[in-house]
């Protein structure tokens, strides 16, 4: 089976094609380039283009048999959103449109979205269960709502069918270490630490020490992005099987404060993280936290690689050889 994978030059979207080689797929990555890297694709098919192009996409439709299309290709920067709204539509929302619209004139009907924590916005309860209502508080989390909200509508009138992943915390790098998290700017705690604690980021520092958590700091769960990678595969092979769309939470069902994971990377390096505390950046919320009971019993998912030591252990040796 031929599967497109959008954003496959990118940290989640790597992983996820070294997981569909592994499994005998054939892959066509499409990417620009505008935040991935070409040392990070493992494999498969590559075409150089822009999902804002509607002709570009339909180039690639016409030369290759794609069955079914995983979606990573996204500007990702919460902040930058706000400052720059517009980008983000462009980039996130109207991309997605002109690939669904070449997927349907191809007839191509399975599409994987990767979604974001970041639809619900600040959560009334925890851990959020996929009913949770979405309430997106800034444009990078639109815009991804707007693409869950169009989905079902293709799907009544199309037939398109999908699973939206909803990610909470992407971590950790390859366990084999040829793939990690390279994002520029990195604005990510994990990666952060690690480049502190190799000397490339001088100054680190905690956004808020004044929430309503144990320890003053934000809570988030961290997941493996491998164990994501996997449920990626199960989700491909899960709708191709029941034909059924679905949206579905991927996270621990753990949470660590930003100040337990500085102590785990430090216990797990052997090195200290000068610390400094700066204000709460807007929209941060205290807690995030998913439920991923439905993607235990719908995906049969289950983590092997989200235990915070070794999502750090994977993280600093990735870090360490790049
Ligand atoms: N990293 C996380 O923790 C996290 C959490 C929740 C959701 N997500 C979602 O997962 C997806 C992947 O995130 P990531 O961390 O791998 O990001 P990334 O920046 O590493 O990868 C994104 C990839 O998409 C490509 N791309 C962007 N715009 C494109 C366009 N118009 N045309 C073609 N290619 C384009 C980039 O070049 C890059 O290779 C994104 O949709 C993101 O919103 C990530």
């Amino acid at each position: 089976m031929t599967v497109m994978v959008t954003g496959g030059a990118g940290y989640i979207g790597s992983h996820t094609v070294k997981e569909l080689l592994k499994r005998n797929y054939r892959v066509v990555i499409v990417d620009n380039f505008s935040t991935g890297h070409r040392e990070l694709i493992p494999g498969g098919d590559l075409v150089q283009a822009d999902l804002r192009s509607p002709e570009e996409l339909k180039k690639v439709f016409q030369s290759y048999p794609v069955e079914a299309v995983l979606h990573f290709a996204a500007l990702i920067q919460v902040g930058e959103s706000y400052a720059d709204p517009q980008k983000y539509y462009l980039h996130n929302l109207f991309s997605s449109l002109n690939l669904l619209r070449a997927m349907l004139e191809s007839g191509v009907k399975y599409f994987i979205f990767s979604s974001s924590a970041a639809v619900y916005g600040q959560p009334l309860a925890t851990p959020i269960q996929e009913d949770h209502p979405l309430s997106p508080i800034n444009p990078y989390g639109a815009s991804k709502f707007m693409i869950e909200r169009i989905l079902p509508d293709y799907d009544r009138a199309y037939g398109l069918k999908y699973v939206s992943l909803r990610y909470f915390n992407a971590a950790g790098a390859d366990p084999e270490g040829q793939l990690g998290e390279w994002h520029q700017p990195e604005t990510h705690l994990i990666p952060n630490i690690m480049l502190h604690l190799l000397g490339r980021n001088p100054g680190f520092q905690v956004f808020g020490q004044d929430f309503p958590t144990p320890d003053g700091t934000a809570i988030r769960d961290y997941i493996h992005v491998t164990d994501l990678a996997r449920a990626h595969v199960l989700a491909l092979e899960k709708l191709r099987s029941e034909n059924q769309s679905q949206v579905i939470n991927l996270g621990s069902s753990r949470g660590y404060s930003v100040l337990e994971v500085i102590r785990t990377a430090e216990k797990v390096t052997g090195k200290k993280v000068d610390l400094k505390f700066g204000p709460r950046r807007p929209g941060d919320v205290p807690v995030l936290l998913a439920s991923s009971l439905k993607a235990e019993t719908w995906l049969g998912w289950q983590r092997e690689f989200s235990d915070l030591e070794f999502i750090i252990e994977t993280a600093w040796n990735w870090h360490r050889k790049s």
